[in-house]
């Protein structure tokens, strides 16, 4: 089987692996001959590639609009700052696997200071014209593992809490906890955590112990108690439907508050084993919908606004099939900003059958 492109698939191309949406629900299952009617579908559910067998077709190119002239996300990976970045992101990658395999698998001594200047270096290195959650944007397709996970909520929730104006050590110590959050997954079997299909009751009850389990470990460490709180709580929710503890509001530690939305941004953004990545637009879309009962709206609220203005020079496909650019933000539906098409400009705020389906 080969993974290609949702630009790249024509109809009679036959589905390889089960396609599912990023909460496990099925798009089409392994064996469908693709059709016109089912390639849209694909770009509704802002899947940007799949499996096919390697018998079908060979793959197209993308559409005309789309070729034309490079689009800013094509611009953003040719650039030497973005090859500076993606090279200083492999290095500090590398270097969190070691150090965090050596504390968990050989018992050796957790170094907080020496793994947050790793990280720091990278941000610090990338203080170019290109934001660093436009180059995660374009690093969505590298890596799906815990570390990169915990790597990109470590960038985010520096960039964010930059955006709320934390002091610097609150700053530093948002990275930290975001390096650290996850720690508890390396805890839970390999097979389950990459599981492509739906989890059984027992393998979900296992990744949720993630969070308990990181806490024990960061505990015997020794760390500051925003490290211990952020892998303990960052998946307890405003209104009290998280868990491990059903905290709500301002029980839940302000470093955890950040962290969680830092966390869920990045597990859509991200390709997974099961799907691939959500379009941000997307993503900013179901925090729209019900973000604002399940997390700090004093911190959910600058996240959104912020993230979106870092994709207000992008090229976008919308659901009719028409490229355009994103030229202004709508303040009060940050999902739905204007977008021009050649001549034309759509306010897709006064368009409830429209929606951007895909970043070019
Ligand atoms: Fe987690
Ligand atoms: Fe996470």
């Amino acid at each position: 089987m080969k993974r290609l492109s949702t630009l790249q698939l024509i109809p009679g191309m036959i589905v390889a692996e089960n396609i599912l949406t990023y909460d496990h629900q099925l798009v089409l299952s392994k064996g469908t001959v693709l059709t016109d009617k089912t390639i849209t579908r694909l770009d509704l559910y802002g899947i940007l590639t799949i499996y096919v067998e390697d018998s079908t077709p060979a793959p197209s190119g993308a559409p005309a609009s789309a070729m034309e002239q490079p689009s800013y996300s094509e611009r953003v990976i040719n650039s030497p700052e973005f090859k500076r970045f993606r090279k200083e992101y492999q290095k500090g990658l590398e270097s969190l696997k070691d150090t965090i395999n050596n504390v968990v698998r050989r018992n050796m001594k957790l170094d907080v200071p020496a793994l947050l200047q790793n990280c720091l270096d990278i941000i610090a290195g990338s203080r170019g014209q290109i934001g660093i959650i436009d180059m995660l944007w374009n690093m969505r397709e590298y890596d799906d593992s815990t570390f990169a996970h915990c790597m990109n909520v470590a960038l985010i929730s520096n960039i964010f809490t930059t955006w709320l104006k934390w002091p610097k050590e609150d700053v530093e110590m948002a990275t930290a906890c975001g390096l650290l959050h996850d720690i508890g997954k390396l805890s839970v079997p390999y097979a389950i955590l990459t599981k492509p299909g739906k989890l059984s009751a027992e393998e979900y009850e296992q990744i949720k112990r993630h969070p308990i389990s990181g806490y024990q470990m960061l505990l015997a460490h020794n760390v500051d108690e925003h490290i211990l709180y952020a892998a303990l709580m960052h998946h307890e929710r405003n209104d009290g439907t998280g868990y491990p503890m059903h905290l709500t509001g301002k029980q839940i530690d302000r470093f955890a508050r950040v962290i969680a939305i830092a966390d869920v941004y990045d597990a859509m953004t991200s390709s997974r084993v099961y799907r691939g990545p959500l379009c941000p637009f997307r993503v900013i879309e179901i925090f729209e919908a019900e973000g604002f009962q399940k997390y700090d709206v004093e911190y959910l609220l600058p996240f959104l606004e912020n993230v979106v203005n870092t994709y207000i020079r992008n090229r976008c496909l919308l659901s009719d099939g028409r490229a355009g650019d994103i030229i202004y933000v709508n303040k009060s539906k940050l999902s739905r900003p204007i977008v021009q098409c050649g001549t034309e400009y759509v306010n897709l705020s006064e368009c409830p059958d429209l929606a951007i389906t895909r970043l070019l």
